[in-house]
């Protein structure tokens, strides 16, 4: 029979990984904290429309993306591509405005993107994210930007540029698409057939289109920035001068406008400069989405935001990474008759906090100290009968070979002096 495999673009976090992510995820959790975030979970599935209102309809992740499904009562579903929509409804829902003016919220966990596959491109992925909810001041703009460029500093990724636009308030779209209409109206047979029909519906997707052609096309387009009103310009001038006030270097790059239509004013991106990533360099996404919670169904809150892909950092970060390895001891017997005590001695070492690895059987001591070093165990206890009788064990250390003999109620604290 054909062995089974994951769908195409989902993958295994298999055990071997499995630390590089705990230290992320750890160092993620640690530092959110110290920005005064909490963290959130919301469910993998969702109701279609949060994501067709709150992501944009016309988005590529709405229109091509989702994996969309009508479950046995009928009910329209999607497994999430974002955290954003879903926070915002969970807040909404559960009334989480009412306890504190400002809320301040992380999350982790898988997103689900049907895309094509590629380094760094996946269809199940996982974000990181955070979100700011009640406040609308640049200072907050700002923090949110230092947060992510902190931790991605922290985790020792150096090779990193951070973009920086506005993309205005309500009444600047209007305007700009049609600037971009304008602009596009006597090159359309050089845009891909996507975008023809983008330009109808929402000509800002032609701007963050990968086709070569459109690339080319856009060169020279109009900026958005011409077209903030004095709030928003202002606002945006504001976060120029609290980003060097963090020593945050940036560049202000008037074509971004990110993939998800909620955004409005300061949009930024942590972008990869390593060629590690491939085409896929964007590592942290963000932005200010104040019209979100409306659009939702709640009253008019201001909201900023980021999410990073957890992959992409890990292939940024190879293996250079702080891991400590899983200090274990594995517990042996030289024969039948010593299963008993190996059974109790490890059951006792766990039970004083140690990483034990017990047998399920005895074997050869030969075959069972191979195993130990194979496992990457730091030491050995070898509780053999003579030593029993006298209520000792031997303690062998694994990288060293030295052995010594310790009483078996000394053990747990002799280890851990040790380690
Ligand atoms: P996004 O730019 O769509 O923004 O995604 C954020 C990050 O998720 C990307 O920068 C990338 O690292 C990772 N990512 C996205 N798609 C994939 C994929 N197919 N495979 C691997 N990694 C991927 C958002 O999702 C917004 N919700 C961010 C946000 C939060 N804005 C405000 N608050």
């Amino acid at each position: 029979m054909r062995a089974l495999q994951t769908v195409k673009g989902m993958h295994d976090i298999l055990p071997d990984d499995m630390p590089k992510w705990h230290f992320v995820e750890n160092l993620f959790k640690k530092i959110s904290v110290q920005y005064g975030f909490e963290e959130i979970r919301t469910p993998v599935v969702e109701p279609l429309e949060l994501f067709i209102r709150g992501i944009g309809e016309t988005t590529d992740i709405v229109e091509k993306e989702m994996y969309t499904f009508i479950d046995k009562g009928d009910a329209h579903l999607s497994l999430r591509p974002e955290g954003t929509a879903s926070v915002i409804r969970s807040y909404l829902q559960h009334n989480l405005g009412a306890q504190t003016s400002v809320l301040r919220v992380c999350y982790l966990g898988p997103m689900f993107r049907r895309e094509r596959p590629a380094k760094g491109r996946y269809r199940q992925f996982y974000q990181a994210g955070a979100e700011l909810i009640g406040a609308s001041e640049p200072a907050s703009d700002a923090e949110i930007i230092d947060f992510a460029v902190f931790f991605v500093k922290s985790l020792g990724i150096k090779e990193i540029s951070v973009q920086i636009n506005s993309l205005g308030d309500s009444d600047t779209r209007p305007k700009y698409k049609q600037a971009l209409i304008d602009f596009f109206s006597n090159k359309r047979d050089k845009l891909c057939s996507d975008c023809n029909r983008r330009l109808e519906l929402n000509p800002l997707r032609v701007l963050d289109c990968k086709v070569s052609c459109c690339i080319e096309a856009r060169e020279n387009a109009p900026s958005i920035l011409e077209f903030l009103n004095d709030e928003a310009k202002e606002h945006f001038d504001e976060l120029q001068k609290l980003l060097k006030i963090y020593d945050i270097n940036f560049n202000v790059v008037p074509t971004m406008v990110r993939g998800l239509d909620y955004y409005t004013r300061t949009i930024f991106e942590i972008q990869g400069t390593s060629d590690l990533l491939g085409s896929q360099s964007t590592i942290v996404g963000g932005g200010r989405y104040n019209n979100l919670v409306k659009e939702l169904g709640g009253k008019s809150v201001p909201t900023i935001g980021f999410a990073f892909g957890i992959e992409r950092l890990l292939i940024m970060l190879g293996d250079n990474i702080g891991i400590d390895n899983v200090k274990k001891i594995f517990v042996a017997g030289v024969g039948d008759g010593d299963f008993e005590r190996t059974i109790k001695i490890s059951n006792m070492l766990r039970k004083a906090g140690l990483n034990v690895e017990a047998p399920y059987k005895m074997g050869s001591l030969r075959a069972q100290l191979k195993r130990a070093s194979k496992s990457g165990a730091m030491f050995s206890v070898i509780a053999g009968e003579d030593e029993a009788s006298k209520n000792e064990v031997t303690l062998k250390n694994m990288l060293t070979g030295e052995q010594v003999s310790v009483s078996i109620d000394s053990l747990a604290d002799k280890i851990r002096s040790q380690m």
